[in-house]
C-alpha cells in the first residue's frame, strides 16, 4: 500500500474506506455539536421521531384500501423488519459514535461510493418524510381549526394533485398549495436553528403528550370495540407482492397497486421510520456507546406494542371501509358519538406529529454535516455550525425551504411511498455493512454487538427487500432517478473534493 495514505485507506479510488480511528478522531475536533443528550432524551427522540403521521394518518387509507383489519398484523410485520435493522444500527451507532448515521457506517465499511449513495438516499428519506409528516399535520390542524369555526379557503389547504387509485395516476384537485403544511415546516425550521437543547426539551414534552394520547385511544377506544368489525379480517388477502409491476402473490387494486396484509406492511412501514434518527444524534450523546443502542431499541419496542394495540382498537371501533383517510383516529371517536374525545385526540395528534417533524428535520442536516466534513458536499454551506447556537444552521434553512415546497405541493401518498423505499434501501445497506465489518474488522471494539450474526443482518436484508417489492413499481423508478442524480453529483463534485481522496493523492479523474 502507498505509504502516503492514512492508515486503513485502501487504494481503489471509489472504494476508499474511512478508517475507524479517523472517525473517532474527528469527533474530538472543531465544529463539534454539544454532548448533552442522555438515554431518556435519546429514547424520547426515538419515540418523538416514530409515533406520528404513520399511525395518526396513514392507518386510515391503509386499512381501508390495502389491508383491512389485518393491518394490525401489517404493523407487527413491519416491526419485526425494523427490529433486525435496529439491532444492526445499534451495533454501528455504538462502534462509530459520530454524526451521520448509516452514511458514516457505510464510509467505514463499504467505501466512498456506497457512502455517497446512502447519504444521498438518507437526504431523500428525511426530506421526503418531513414533507409527508407536514402534510399529515396539516390534515389534523385543519380539523382542529374547523372545530373552532375557522375554515381556510379550499385553494390553500391541499396539494394541487392527488392519487386516484381507479385511474392509477395523479389527478388535479383544483387547489393551489397546502399552506398549513408549508407554514409548519417554516416554524419548525426556526426552532431547529435556535438549538438542540431547546428542541430536545420541547420534544420531550410533546412525546409525553402523544404517548398519553395513544394510551388514551387504546383504553377509551376499548369500550367501543365490536368484534364484528374485525370480520372479514383480511379482506384483501395476506400478501400483496409484486416484482417490478408483475404480481407474484396476492391481489392488486384497479390502479395495479398490490393490496393485502404484506402490502399494508410496506405502506405503514413509514410509521416506524425515525428510530434510526437516534443514531444521527450520536455526536450529541453524553455516553454514546451505551445510550444510543438503548435509545434505538427501547423506542422501537415501545412503539411496536402501542401501534399493534392501537390499530386493533381502531379497526374494532369502526369498520375498516368506513375509516376516515385524513384523520382516522380522531374521527373514529366522532363516529362513535364521542365528540369530546375527538377534540382531545386531534390536539394530541397535532402535538405528536409536530414532534416527528422536529426530529426528522433535525436529522437531515446532520447527515449533510457528516458529508460536508468529508468534502463530499460544499463545506461552506453544509459543514458550518452556528457559533452561538451550535447547530448546522445553513443546511437546516436550506432543508426547510425544500421540505416546505414539497409539503406544499405534493400529495401525502406519493411522499409516503417514496420515503419507504428510500429507508428500506438504507436498512439493507446498514445490515450488509454489519456483515462486512464483522469480517474486515473482527477485532474492533463493539460496545454493543448485534446478536445472532449473520442470521439477524441476513433476515434484515431479506425482509426489507420483501417490503420493497410490495411497494408500487413507480417508487422503484423514482428511487432510480434520485440515485442516478446522486451519482452525477458525486462524479461532478464529491469525488473531486473528497478529503480522503485528496489525502491519497490519487487522480480524481
Ligand atoms: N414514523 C414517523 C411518522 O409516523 C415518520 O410520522
Amino acid at each position: 500500500m502507498d505509504s502516503s495514505l492514512p492508515a486503513g485507506v485502501r487504494r481503489s479510488r471509489l472504494f476508499f474506506r474511512k478508517p475507524l480511528a479517523a472517525l473517532l478522531e474527528e469527533a474530538r475536533g472543531e465544529n463539534r455539536l454539544r454532548r448533552i443528550l442522555g438515554p431518556v432524551h435519546l429514547t424520547a427522540l426515538g419515540i418523538g421521531a416514530v409515533i406520528g403521521a404513520g399511525i395518526f394518518v396513514a392507518t386510515g387509507a391503509a386499512a381501508r384500501n390495502v389491508a383491512g383489519p389485518a393491518l394490525m398484523l401489517s404493523y407487527a410485520v413491519a416491526a419485526v423488519t425494523c427490529v433486525f435493522a435496529a439491532l444492526c444500527y445499534a451495533e454501528f451507532a455504538a462502534m462509530v459514535p459520530v454524526a451521520g448515521s448509516a452514511y458514516t457506517y457505510a464510509y467505514a465499511t463499504l467505501g466512498e461510493l456506497f457512502a455517497w449513495i446512502i447519504g444521498w438516499d438518507l437526504i431523500l428519506e428525511y426530506g421526503v418524510a418531513s414533507a409527508a409528516v407536514a402534510t399529515g399535520w396539516s390534515a389534523y390542524a385543519q380539523g382542529l381549526l374547523a372545530k373552532a369555526g375557522l375554515v381556510l379557503p379550499a385553494a390553500l389547504v391541499s396539494s394541487p394533485w392527488r392519487y386516484d387509485p381507479a385511474a392509477g395516476s395523479l389527478v388535479g384537485t383544483g387547489a393551489l398549495v397546502n399552506l398549513p403544511a408549508a407554514l409548519v415546516v417554516g416554524a419548525v425550521t426556526y426552532v431547529l436553528v435556535r438549538g438542540i437543547q431547546e428542541t430536545s426539551r420541547l420534544n420531550t414534552v410533546m412525546v409525553a403528550v402523544k404517548v398519553a394520547a395513544v394510551l388514551f385511544v387504546i383504553a377509551a377506544g376499548l369500550f367501543f370495540v365490536s368484534s364484528a368489525n374485525w370480520r372479514p379480517f383480511a379482506p384483501y388477502g395476506w400478501t400483496g407482492l409484486c416484482f417490478f409491476g408483475h404480481t407474484v402473490a396476492g391481489q392488486v387494486d384497479p390502479g395495479g397497486k398490490p393490496v393485502g396484509m404484506l402490502a399494508g406492511a410496506a405502506i405503514i412501514f413509514f410509521a416506524y421510520i425515525g428510530f434510526d434518527a437516534v443514531s444521527t444524534h450520536t455526536e450529541e450523546a453524553r455516553n454514546p456507546q451505551r445510550d444510543v443502542p438503548v435509545g434505538i431499541v427501547t423506542s422501537l419496542a415501545v412503539c411496536s406494542i402501542l401501534y399493534v394495540a392501537m390499530v386493533a382498537v381502531l379497526t374494532g371501533m369502526v369498520r375498516f371501509d368506513q375509516l376516515d383517510i385524513s384523520a382516522p383516529v380522531s374521527l373514529a371517536f366522532k363516529a362513535r358519538g364521542q365528540g369530546w374525545a375527538e377534540g382531545l385526540v386531534a390536539v394530541a395528534g397535532v402535538a405528536g406529529i409536530t414532534s416527528v417533524l422536529l426530529v426528522m428535520m433535525l436529522s437531515g442536516p446532520r447527515v449533510f454535516l457528516a458529508m460536508a466534513r468529508d468534502g463530499l458536499l460544499p463545506r461552506k454551506v453544509f459543514g458550518v455550525v452556528h457559533p452561538r447556537y451550535r447547530t448546522p444552521w445553513k443546511s437546516t434553512i436550506l432543508t426547510g425551504a425544500c421540505v416546505a415546497v414539497m409539503a406544499g405541493l405534493l400529495p401525502i401518498d406519493v411522499l409516503l411511498h417514496l420515503t419507504n423505499i428510500g429507508t428500506l434501501l438504507a436498512f439493507v445497506i446498514v445490515c450488509s455493512a454489519v456483515l462486512i465489518m464483522r469480517r474486515t474488522h473482527p477485532g474492533a471494539e463493539r460496545p454493543f454487538r448485534c446478536p445472532w450474526v449473520p442470521a439477524v443482518p441476513i433476515l434484515g436484508i431479506l425482509s426489507c427487500l420483501l417490503l420493497m417489492f410490495s411497494l408500487p413499481v413507480a417508487n422503484w423508478y423514482r428511487l432510480g432517478i434520485w440515485l442516478a442524480l446522486g451519482i452525477l453529483v458525486y462524479f461532478g463534485y464529491g469525488r473531486r473534493h473528497s478529503v480522503l481522496g485528496r489525502a491519497s493523492g490519487a487522480d480524481p479523474a
